[in-house]
């Protein structure tokens, strides 16, 4: 096929564990990947999709995943540091039998990005950052549970914050929930970006280019990359089973970044103006998609 994987035979198991036999379960699906990659469309190779049990394991992650951006929500306020941030996460993560995914990725130092008014993102928590009143954080939290993935992230508002602030984190989570609108089993996933720029555009924002989603679940980043400055009937079809993240980061001001900060993480943008993220994971399903952290 198309990806190159094995195929079963018609009378042998369906590679997606159900037990059935291949002609019974997923032979036909598998005719419909390949007759959309003859028509030259973009197909995720099978691999990416996932089984019924790889979604329950994630939603076992995400349980986690979505209990510490509450314990953090509880908590945060002025006078916390991002350092405490981490605490939070890392305790309750490890509590609950999963481990914090960023920490020691790829050198990462910490157990949770927080990145505050223009960080774009991979903001490193440190005891020397207290949140004041005024400030704008996101909280990316991910988490791994016996050895599946869960990522999502938050806004918080510190204390009252300035009106143009607060529009930019509610716009940014609109533009989430709009890119959502746009996610259709069998369509294209350029759509869900094309929503998202748009929405961001109409409010006076940009959206990054460099940074965006990615698939997810047996690892931390998975094929697709899933950009927000996209073109309607582009990029991959979103197959049932495809797992991704959905989490643009929309600036105030202009979408360039900067990446030149010493620590290798730590992305401001280029005009120092604010910068929000909202970040959601899903699954698509035969008939729409199922949200599994947010
Ligand atoms: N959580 C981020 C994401 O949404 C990735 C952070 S990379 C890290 O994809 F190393 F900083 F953790
Ligand atoms: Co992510």
């Amino acid at each position: 096929m198309y990806d190159g994987l094995p195929t079963p035979g018609r009378n042998d198991e369906c590679w997606c564990g159900s037990g059935k036999k291949y002609k019974k379960c997923h032979l036909s699906f598998d005719e419909r990947l390949e007759a959309l990659y003859e028509a030259g469309e973009e197909v995720p190779p099978r691999d990416l999709l996932k089984t019924a049990e790889d979604i329950a394991g994630v939603k076992h992650s995400a349980e986690v995943n979505i209990g510490v951006l509450d314990y953090v929500a509880e908590r945060i306020g002025p006078g916390v540091t991002t350092e405490q941030i981490d605490q939070w996460v890392h305790d309750y993560t490890v509590e609950h039998d999963a481990i914090p995914a960023p920490l020691n990725y790829e050198g990462f130092p910490k157990s949770v990005c927080t990145s505050v008014n223009e960080v774009v993102c991979h903001g490193i928590p440190s005891s020397d950052e207290v949140l004041k009143e005024g400030d704008i954080v996101n909280v990316d939290c991910s988490t791994i549970r016996d050895g599946y993935f869960s990522d999502s992230s938050r806004m918080f508002c510190i204390g009252e914050v300035s009106p143009e602030a607060a529009d930019l984190v509610r716009v940014t989570k609109e533009a989430v929930e709009e890119g959502l609108k746009a996610v259709k089993p069998w369509g294209h996933l350029g759509d869900v970006g094309a929503v998202v720029n748009e929405y961001a555009k109409a409010h006076g924002y940009s959206v990054v280019r460099e940074f965006g989603g990615h698939g997810i679940g047996l690892e931390f980043h998975e094929d697709p990359f899933v950009s927000f400055v996209t073109e309607p009937g582009t990029g991959p079809i979103m197959v049932p089973g495809l797992m991704f993240t959905i989490e643009p980061m929309i600036n105030a001001g202009a979408q360039e970044i900067d990446m030149s900060d010493p620590n290798g993480w730590t992305v401001r943008t280029e005009d120092r103006s604010l910068t929000a993220q909202w970040e959601v994971q899903l699954v698509i399903t035969e008939d729409g998609y199922e949200l599994l952290s947010w």
